[in-house]
């Protein structure tokens, strides 16, 4: 008798994007005559930078003659893209690493959701709160975590390191110890960044704890403050304790095009097995490798006209997080994040729940916004913009927030 994976009924429904539909679904069913800004989505909105797409349709052409067309891809990726990563990313930076630690993918979501198979089904999992819901629930899914309390918003047997403004949204040394660091900066929702310093801190505590930090670097592109590390490896000692994973959805505007890849290097070891060989077998079982032309369009964005292309795009976009973050401090809010991060966090105004707010900004001000709640407890009394709308749009949706006062 076939019986369900009952870790998966374990998981609350997830509500926070389609509530966030539903009501502003119906916000403009009644008011069919206002212009709803929605600031609160996490996708791009510019389109594919015109080297990409060059590359795109030269590969696009390359398929259609027999002697040019290519099948399945190499598991971990073809080496043109990953030495253009390992030059590029790292060596730019001053890291060294080979392309065979370089694994590419279709995705961080998937990377970040699938990573946690290659670790013991008993490893405890510690996270920040609030957090970009992945890490929890591909671990809720595998039956890492005990249950959920609906009163505290948690699971059981997962250790929540809070990131409030008491923290300065930089989460502390947990007191218990963890096996799996999540760790995300510059951070999904609340916009912050680790100064090199404060990350070299984790780096040493994982080597001291024999822990493993995934260290989610999709926002990376982002980052303007010259002491803010681009990757986790630029701390010393990383390589011994330390997955990084990297996005080229929010930098090269690929969230429809779908590439991404892990870095797992060849020191990183647990109980003397080279983790890079068991996300080379998950890969090889499971993954049957990035397409050719989006690869390839992945080499582009490493071009030089691909480089200034990018840099452009993230250049309007943080234009736009400086809009708000400037307007909203001018407006009296306590914000945070739009400085190495495309999402301002803002503490909601007088008490107001993050919902509560919500439903304000909605009403009365035609702007949607993302509840701080959604991303776990701690945001609770927090809401998160972003800076992925238009440049027009966002100056209207920030002076239309002014007009609100706080
Ligand atoms: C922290 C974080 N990691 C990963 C992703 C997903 O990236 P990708 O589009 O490569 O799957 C997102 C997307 O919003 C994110 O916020």
């Amino acid at each position: 008798m076939a019986r369900v994976n009952e870790n998966f009924l374990k998981l609350p429904g997830s509500y926070l994007f389609s509530t966030i539909g539903k009501k502003v679904k119906e916000y403009q069913k009644a008011n069919p005559d206002k212009k709803v800004i929605r600031l609160g989505i996490g996708d791009v909105t510019l389109p594919l930078p015109e080297a990409v797409v060059k590359a795109l349709h030269t590969a696009a052409d390359e398929m259609a003659v027999k002697e040019t067309f290519r099948g399945y891809a190499p598991d971990l990726g073809y080496e043109f893209l990953r030495s253009a990563v390992v030059e590029h990313d790292f060596k730019s930076r001053g890291v060294e690493l080979s392309i065979d630690e370089v694994f590419i993918s279709d995705g961080a979501k998937s990377d970040s959701a699938n990573i946690q198979e290659i670790f013991a089904a008993d490893s405890r999992i510690a996270v920040c709160d609030p957090v970009y819901p992945v890490y929890v629930d591909s671990n809720v899914m595998a039956g890492r975590t005990g249950s959920y309390d609906a009163k505290t918003g948690r699971f059981s047997n997962v250790i929540y390191m809070p990131c409030t403004a008491e923290n300065n949204f930089v989460p502390e040394l947990p007191g218990e110890t963890p096996d799996i660091i999540y760790l995300c900066f510059p951070n999904n929702p609340t916009g912050a960044a680790l100064k090199k310093d404060e990350l070299q801190k984790w780096v040493d505590y994982a080597n001291e704890k024999k822990a493993v930090i995934i260290f989610d670097a999709a926002y990376e592109a982002y980052i303007t403050q010259s002491d803010v590390p681009h990757s986790i490896y630029e701390c010393e000692g990383a390589k011994t304790c330390a997955v990084e994973l990297r996005s080229f959805s929010k930098n090269a505007g690929f969230t429809g095009t779908r590439l991404a890849y892990t870095v797992v290097p060849k020191e990183l070891t647990v109980d003397g097995v080279a983790l890079g060989a068991l996300w080379a077998r998950r890969h090889g079982t499971k993954f049957n490798g990035a397409p050719y032309m989006i690869q390839r369009a992945g080499e582009a964005v490493y071009s030089e006209e691909g480089k200034k292309q990018v840099a452009e795009m993230v250049g309007y976009y943080m234009r736009n997080a400086k809009v708000i973050l400037d307007g909203l401090k001018t407006a009296g809010y306590t914000v945070s994040g739009g400085v190495d991060s495309p999402y301002i966090w803002l503490k909601t105004p007088n008490g107001m729940g993050s919902w509560e707010f919500f439903d304000y900004l909605l009403e009365n001000a035609d702007v949607v916004g993302t509840p701080g709640a959604g991303f776990g407890p701690s945001g609770e009394g927090y809401f998160r913009l972003t800076a992925f709308g238009s440049y027009e749009n966002t100056l209207e949706a920030v002076l239309r927030i002014k007009k609100l006062g706080s």
